[in-house]
């Protein structure tokens, strides 16, 4: 019978039994006189008391040699690490399918193991031949480069502990399954079990283990979110599936500062790590056309220059669309409020588009600006220079507020021969080379581009 117990009637303590389902005990019937916890279990009270006491040591006395990163072998990989895979340590990687984590991956256990050490693929979603075929094109195969084909977790656990490599890769969780527990590979159980199962070798044995993870539509990581806290790091790759320009970003890092960015290329040889992003990310730029805005974003420590594209047309649908490649739906939403509330920025009836150059997806509310401004252009039809640049968040109210770093953002455009930049009025100084326009509101920078001072 079930009834609220305050008071345990072994221990005699308030609020120290805890409600739990009752399973059947072995060879017993359930729910006899007096079970009152589960399958016998001692209360909260009697737990604490009989536990072994486990003595804590100054914080100051642990060796923190096995935390220390260990470096990946790729230099835009560990730059996103800060240094590297750490021991012991969970990383869950995920992607759009068709991105390059398989391939990414399988570069970082190559460089583990040419320097002699040994690494593990578990794949389970590819086949051995298939991983041969794909690994040929990254050069010759040292021999410490172990796969092992399967999608048994509790297998894969095993073979980790078995071979102790410098770093193991699990593609993909949602593949593997862990045959002790209910459900079909890629369910909530099964991920969670096979996680579990993966998150427990790599704690024990000292050896980083990396997770390869699906992503729903809409980017986010596909599973339970659980599995996100139990993992130390977790990584994403970005970019255009069309183009070649390929991000890789910490979003959780438990080791380290998240934001920064790791930058490949994908080509015939696999990932490359680029060496001037800005062929990809401003080479193809139409000079004078209305509608393309220069946005200095800071991606960790490394300041990026993104082109942001608005296009505004004449909607034929009752509902007119509201499409964003790059840019936070929720904040395009604001952002075109703002406009037609706060700049007279007409949008009613229009189909408006924003997209970023080279798939960068901008996540700071300093890019407010270039968008709005973007978007403005476009409806007006009126282009801004090509040497400005713009940043600034934008409020509700219209008003243009401060950002972060606004002078490295302001180096990196002049470094690169940008000339302008309009900033939110209390950036105080410039480096030699660019002028700035100061502007309070975006009814303020919207005035400016009518009257086409921002075009010339
Ligand atoms: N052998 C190869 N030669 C040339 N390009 C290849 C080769 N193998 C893969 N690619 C390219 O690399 C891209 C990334 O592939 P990869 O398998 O690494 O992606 P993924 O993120 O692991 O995808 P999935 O989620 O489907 O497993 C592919 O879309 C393909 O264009
Ligand atoms: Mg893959």
């Amino acid at each position: 019978m079930l009834r609220w117990c305050g008071r345990c009637p072994q221990c005699s303590g308030w609020n120290t039994v805890v409600s739990a389902i009752e399973e059947d005990p072995p060879g017993g019937k359930p729910g006899g006189a007096g079970r009152l916890w589960r399958g016998g279990e001692p209360c909260v009270t009697e737990r604490i008391a009989s536990a072994e006491y486990a003595s804590p040591i100054p914080l100051a006395d642990v060796e923190a040699g096995q935390a220390r990163p260990r470096s990946t072998g790729l230099g835009e990989l560990d730059r996103v690490l800060s240094g590297g895979f750490v021991p012991g340590s969970v990383t869950l990687v995920g992607g759009e399918p068709g991105i390059g984590k398989s391939t990414l991956l399988l570069q970082a256990l190559h460089a583990a193991s040419t320097s002699g050490a040994t690494s593990l693929l578990v794949s389970a979603e590819e086949s051995a031949e298939q991983v041969r075929l794909r690994a040929s094109r990254i050069g010759p195969l040292p021999r410490g480069l172990l796969v092992l084909a399967g999608n048994d977790a509790a297998a894969a656990a095993a073979a980790i502990a078995e071979e102790r490599p410098s770093v193991a890769v699990v593609d993909s969780v949602q593949a593997v399954a862990d045959p002790a527990s209910p459900g079909t590979p890629g369910s909530v159980a099964q991920v969670r079990a096979c996680a579990d199962l993966l998150v427990r070798v790599a704690k024990s044995h000292g050896i980083p283990v990396v997770l390869v993870g699906h992503v729903t539509k809409d980017g986010a990581l596909a599973g339970p979110r659980v599995l996100e806290h139990l993992v130390d790091t977790v990584l994403s790759v970005e970019g255009d599936r069309h183009h070649a320009l390929r991000l890789v970003r910490a979003l959780k890092h438990r080791f380290g500062p998240t934001g920064e960015i790791g930058l490949f290329q994908m080509g015939d040889a696999g990932l490359t790590e680029v060496a001037d992003p800005y062929l990809y990310l401003l080479g193809d730029r139409q000079s004078g056309s209305p509608g393309s805005v220069i946005f200095p974003a800071i991606e960790g420590q490394r300041p990026l220059l993104v082109e942001v594209q608005a296009l505004a047309a004449l909607s034929s649908s009752s509902q007119p669309r509201r499409l964003t490649q790059g840019v936070d739906p929720a904040r395009l939403a604001l952002l075109v409020a703002v406009l037609e509330r706060r700049a007279s920025v007409d949008l009613r009836g229009m189909d408006v588009f924003t997209s970023t150059v080279g798939g960068i997806r901008l996540n700071e509310p300093a890019a407010d600006l270039a968008v709005a401004l973007a978007l403005g252009s476009a409806s007006k039809g009126v282009a801004v220079r090509d040497d400005t640049v713009a940043f600034g968040e934008v409020g509700l109210g219209g008003e243009v507020r401060q950002v972060p770093h606004a002078h490295r953002r302001l180096a990196e455009a002049s470094r690169l021969g940008f000339r302008r930049a309009l900033v939110p009025a209390a950036v105080d100084r410039a480096p030699a080379g660019i002028s700035l326009v100061r502007v309070g509101t975006l009814a303020h920078a919207m005035s400016l581009a009518r009257a086409g001072s921002l075009a010339g």
